[in-house]
């Protein structure tokens, strides 16, 4: 085995915002190297000396990028005008409304699931109004209609804010959901009305919903140009439902900038974000563990990896390399939640294949404390119990769980963070933004766009009968001769 001696251990630094956040993130990456699981499952110095230059190479390259726009996500932590224009915008909303329906799907839903599940309560919408911060809040992503009819019973339409979300402005899931809800309201409240209700996140200039808020006069706040819907997360796409929600959104903004403020060195083994992505690809590549579990001790944070999911799976997922070259690339995120998939998962991950890295999240401090009363005196089997603590329970497993990985050579690394906060969250967001954009630099492909998702989405198109998309229907529709072998009917 490597002795694993660069292998930092700890990568904390005086990495403050330009408004004095520091970054309080901390990085273990021991177990994931060769040093701790050894040479075949772990990566070695070499592997990361060897790598060193392309990252370096890289990091130039998208350093110049965003000078020249093309990296703007890297922005919006600075966008303190949007942030304060929504701040004020959601605390008259906050007094007004009463339900909050969020429609829209993929990045332009899953950044604002994520914030509101780690900073709010748990059981918000149970809550009564005089100890919630801001309406209830209904997310409309499926087109499912059990889903859509259950939030409409449930919502009082006169106290309503829709916030329809779209960067494209035509996405079905998107287009079909708002055309429900609108309809909705129009009946309920008149049109006159229900439009002051409706606030549009799009594009500033082009697309159908851009098209329609204009014609019926919706407010709106744009989806920065040249930025994917995965990235908005830290734009109005994610901050107008944190901010209903109470969240203080400059905080989230300051954390993403000292978490930018820490990620600027060129040194693979000092930039945190470049560390786990090249983790992750020498594991994918050289160690053939093709998948990436994401696993938060906390249940606030598994919204994160769903969030982290998406972002991994669609910026990374590439047939084709920036060469034109069919490569296949990509690393399948997993997500997972400590301790509960202890219980459902950790055996596959123990003992199953040895084809991932597990990213393990540590919380120091529970936003509450619980003390496990003592048990019965009879039971000497609880005894463990005694003067114990459900934070330190859970924190007691991630350990445990990490030492048993290693211990049978599945590589894993913890990030560990203080507690839960906006800040904190901001710099997770960053993070693992950037993390993405390295790993894609590092499978030489673009980490924007997602054109695997076109065929779907315009055979779905075909299929509605979508004027244009005549030849696709007919070749959707074309029964194969053998079709019915295959088929088994009661
Ligand atoms: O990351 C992406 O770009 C996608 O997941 C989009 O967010 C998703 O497809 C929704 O697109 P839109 O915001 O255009 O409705």
């Amino acid at each position: 085995m490597a002795t694993g001696h660069q292998a930092r251990t700890d990568l904390k630094g005086p990495h403050v915002s330009a408004n004095g956040i520091a970054s309080r993130l901390v990085f273990d990456y021991r177990n994931a190297t060769a040093a701790a699981v050894g040479e075949q499952h772990g990566v070695t110095d070499g592997e990361l000396d060897d790598i060193g230059g392309v990252v370096r190479e890289q990091h130039e390259r998208i350093d110049a990028e965003h000078s020249s726009q093309v990296q703007r996500w890297q922005d919006l932590p600075d966008n303190a005008a949007i942030a304060d224009e929504i701040a004020g915008f959601a605390r008259e909303a906050r007094e007004r409304y009463t339900d909050f329906i969020l429609i829209g799907i993929g990045g332009s839903s899953l950044g604002a699931i994520a914030t509101i599940q780690a900073l709010t309560h748990p059981f918000r919408n149970l809550l009564p109004p005089e100890r919630r911060v801001g309406p209830r809040f209904f997310v409309l992503d499926n087109p499912d209609p059990e889903k859509v009819t259950a939030t409409l019973e449930t919502v009082d339409l006169s106290r309503t804010l829709v916030n329809v979300v779209s960067k494209s402005g035509q996405t079905a899931e998107t287009a079909a959901n708002f055309l429900v809800v609108r309809d909705a309201m129009y009946q309920a409240l008149g049109a006159n009305q229900a439009r002051k209700q409706i606030v549009a996140t799009t594009d500033p200039e082009t697309g159908l919903l851009r098209q329609m808020a204009d014609q019926e006069g919706y407010r709106t706040f744009p989806v920065p140009p040249g930025v994917d819907g995965r990235q908005t997360v830290l734009s109005a796409v994610g901050l107008i439902p944190a901010a209903l929600a109470g969240v203080d959104i400059h905080a989230m903004l300051a954390g993403a900038a000292a978490m930018r403020a820490r990620a600027s060195s060129p040194d693979v083994r000092q930039n945190p974000a470049y560390l786990l992505a090249t983790l992750s690809v020498i594991a994918d590549q050289k160690h053939e563990k093709s998948m990436l579990v994401t696993m938060p001790y906390a249940d606030a944070l598994f919204g994160v990896s769903d969030w982290f999911r998406q972002l991994w799976a669609e910026s990374l997922g590439k047939k084709l390399s920036i060469d034109n070259e069919v490569v296949f690339a990509g690393q399948t995120p997993i997500k997972a939640l400590g301790a509960i998939d202890q219980h459902s998962q950790i055996q596959l991950y123990t003992e199953g294949p040895n084809d991932k890295l597990i990213q393990l999240i540590a919380v120091e401090s529970y936003r509450d404390t619980v003390n496990i009363p003592n048990p019965p005196a009879d039971m000497p089997e609880l005894g463990y119990f005694n003067g114990g603590e459900l934070g330190q329970l859970l924190d007691r497993e991630r350990l445990a769980t990490s030492w048993a990985l290693t211990k049978a050579e599945r590589p894993n690394l913890t990030i560990t963070i203080p507690t839960i906060d906006a800040a904190i969250l901001g710099e997770f967001f960053y993070l693992f933004q950037l993390q993405t954009v390295m790993a894609g630099a590092l499978y030489a492909v673009n980490p924007f766009g997602q054109p695997g998702v076109e065929a779907g989405k315009n055979a779905t198109y075909a299929l509605m009968g979508r004027s244009g998309y005549e030849d696709l229907k007919n070749e959707l529709l074309a029964t194969p001769e053998d079709a019915s072998s295959y088929m088994l009917r009661p």
